[in-house]
């Protein structure tokens, strides 16, 4: 089975060969103004063929980023969204919300959120399904925190993650989703970048995980990888065979940034799909 596009659609990959992923979340940075600034300095930027970009702003930048690259090659998404559809819920954000914004993906359990604002692998569930039920492709991201990675734990918690994030999906709805494992210790200016032989094999346990739970398509999950990635390593990552992109934070807040990171991966693109 082959996993279609939603949302825009993404001419230069070719469906059924796997694309390499690579977005940014520019967390709490950015108000209105630098955000469609920002955007403006991505609206033309073209990816390399087989790769796919996107970028998350905050909600309140995220209409007007939409709309600046409506028709651009970046997709757009949000940091994180309630999984009702509307009520009493002071403070929060839907799923209609934001695609009713131009967004066609969305964060959810990004480790800042299970860590600082009660975020469960519930909760994350509860999201996952309210995304697929909106059109939402969910960006799933999961993670070890320091203590599980000594421990030697990380499989285990990594597993529950993402069954419990994938619990009640839709086969046909999984072709949807993207799941970025971030180690909490890798991640922000206190992190240390993932060896890339253990992100190989993480991933690689991580692959059998969807592959268990969603069958041959399993195989066509984007799984990105995220923490620290910069220009320095983030060739190292994606070269790796389970590894289908990255998903960065502090490297690619620049629009400048960004698409040096992007295009730094041009020549691993036909690589991988010869692989
Ligand atoms: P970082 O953030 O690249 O700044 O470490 C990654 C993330 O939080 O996704």
């Amino acid at each position: 089975m082959s996993i279609q596009p939603v949302g825009q659609s993404f001419g230069r990959s070719v469906v059924g060969q796997k694309s390499v992923w690579i977005g940014t979340n520019w967390k709490m940075n950015k108000g209105p103004a630098e955000a469609v600034a920002a955007a403006r300095a991505l609206e033309s930027f073209r990816p390399p063929p087989g790769v796919r970009s996107f970028v998350i702003p905050p909600f309140t930048s995220l209409r007007d980023v939409c709309s600046v690259l409506e028709d651009s090659a970046l997709m757009v998404g949000a940091q994180n969204m309630h999984w009702k559809d509307s009520g009493a819920w002071t403070g929060e954000v839907s799923a209609p919300m934001i695609a009713e914004c131009g967004a066609s993906l969305v964060e959810i359990g990004h480790s800042e959120r299970r860590q600082h604002f009660g975020e469960t692998d519930w909760t994350v569930n509860l999201k996952v399904l309210a995304a697929l039920r909106h059109g939402l492709r969910p960006l799933i991201c999961i993670g070890d925190t320091l203590d599980e990675f000594e421990f030697g734990v990380s499989p285990e918690t990594l597993a529950r993650q993402t069954k419990i994030a994938l619990n009640g999906v839709a086969q046909k709805d999984l072709g949807q989703v993207l799941i970025a494992y971030e180690p909490v210790w890798a991640i922000g200016s206190a992190g240390r970048p993932a060896e890339a032989a253990f992100v190989s094999e993480i991933h690689t346990r991580l692959r059998a995980v969807v592959r268990e739970i969603a069958g041959e398509s399993g195989v066509r999950i984007p799984l990105l990888y995220g923490g620290s990635v910069s220009q320095a390593n983030i060739r190292d990552y994606v070269a790796l065979p389970d590894v289908d992109g990255v998903f960065v934070g502090r490297a690619a807040w620049e629009p400048a940034d960004f698409m040096k990171l992007v295009n730094s991966v041009s020549g691993l693109v036909s690589r991988k799909a010869a692989a």
